[in-house]
């Protein structure tokens, strides 16, 4: 049983593993909080040599190899922050060497038999595992969660993405779990429709992701509707339809803006759609990265409310079972389907 005992970040013996552009950031929000920072692995001599020299880190405690890396140090606290063929070996790794405290990048792991072996391994250690799944610290979404449900907006009917070319596991995976903080529900069923155009992967051409359309619902019949087009260039915008109004967010641009229906015109039926609203603009914070980051390890830390490896998991079955629907046509899929491909590896980055 994993204890959620308070602990402070300060001075608590950490590591990271996987030094690339996710991973520095991981070594800022680890300094920023306080925590020390006592060593780190990659292959990459380049990613050592710059973890040393910019992060003041011991070069003797940068290692090419992680789990040797755990051996030597024997961290407290350990990031997984390499893509994600080495997330459930690593953690694992961690759990096995007595690490307390692992915080993973998303995709969790490549299949969904690696994310639940990650999770029984943790609990089995008691060590806490969060998955970096940061949307619940994100001020775009604790605006909106806030007006959603409230008297003036009505209850959520839907949320709609309308983004760009930002990938399944890359970024649609984020929104799974947003869609789930926002509505308090877990997706049920999936439907997708990818595109056919293989593009070149940022991060190394072994991986591969999907472009096009996800449809998922919850149980009570909220709806999620993701557009990520390989034919699409610019953007986020996203579409929160309640019952009185809409709220709209360009996450790239950090802007909002809030219309609800005038109070007299409230309780008029909804195909009375174009009655006349308030509106109101707002400014959010632009999407930060180690910001969330950090507030991602002050929940876990603090034992309450972070995103575990069961919202990890959850992400993860709506990627499955989207291209469980697009390999059947668009057909819809539900998450408890008995013959969801546990084992299958995707090669996502
Ligand atoms: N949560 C977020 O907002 C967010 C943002 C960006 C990236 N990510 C995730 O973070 C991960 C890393 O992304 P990135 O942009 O830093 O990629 P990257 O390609 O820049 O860096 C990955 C690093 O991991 C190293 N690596 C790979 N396998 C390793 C292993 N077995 N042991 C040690 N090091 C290993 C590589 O050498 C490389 O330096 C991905 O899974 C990505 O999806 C999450």
């Amino acid at each position: 049983m994993t204890d959620t005992k308070a602990v402070s970040p300060a001075g608590l013996r950490t590591a990271v593993i996987g030094l690339g552009r996710m991973g520095l950031r991981h070594v800022q929000a680890a300094q920023g909080l306080g925590m020390q920072v006592i060593g780190g692995a990659d292959p990459s001599a380049d990613a050592r040599a710059t973890l040393a020299r910019d992060y003041g880190v011991p070069a003797n405690a940068c290692h090419a190899d992680g789990i040797a890396m755990l051996d030597a140090l024997r961290p407290e606290a350990l990031v997984v922050a390499t893509t994600a063929p080495a997330h459930a070996a690593l953690v694992l790794a961690a759990a096995q060497a007595g690490v307390r405290f692992i915080l993973c990048e998303k995709p969790m792991a490549r299949s969904l038999a690696e994310a639940q072996a990650m999770s029984a391994a943790c609990d089995a250690a008691g060590a806490r595992l969060a998955i970096n799944h940061q949307m619940r610290f994100m001020d775009q979404y604790i605006e909106v969660k806030a007006l959603t449900g409230s008297e003036a907006m009505g209850p959520l009917a839907s949320v709609t993405v309308a983004a760009s070319n930002f990938g399944l596991a890359m970024n649609a995976s984020h929104y799974f779990e947003m869609f789930r903080y926002m509505t308090g529900e877990y997706v049920a069923e999936v439907s997708a429709w990818f595109e056919a155009a293989k593009l070149a992967n940022p991060r190394g051409a072994q991986f591969d992701d999907a472009s096009g359309r996800v449809l998922a619902r919850t149980a009570s019949g909220v709806a999620l509707y993701l557009d990520f087009s390989a034919q699409a260039g610019w953007g986020v915008q996203v579409v929160y339809s309640c019952r009185n109004g809409q709220i709209v967010v360009d996450e790239l641009r950090g802007e909002m803006k809030v219309a609800a229906r005038q109070p007299e015109f409230r309780d008029l039926p909804t195909t009375r759609y174009g009655m006349p609203v308030d509106v109101e603009h707002r400014a959010i914070a632009p999407a930060d990265v180690i910001v969330p980051t950090a507030a991602v390890w002050q929940a876990m830390l603090a034992g309450q409310d972070w995103p575990d490896g069961a919202a990890g998991a959850h992400a993860l079955a709506c990627l499955v079972a989207a291209h469980a629907s697009h390999r059947k046509g668009g057909q819809t899929v539900r998450l408890d389907a008995p013959d969801l491909p546990r084992d299958e590896i995707f090669h996502w980055a």
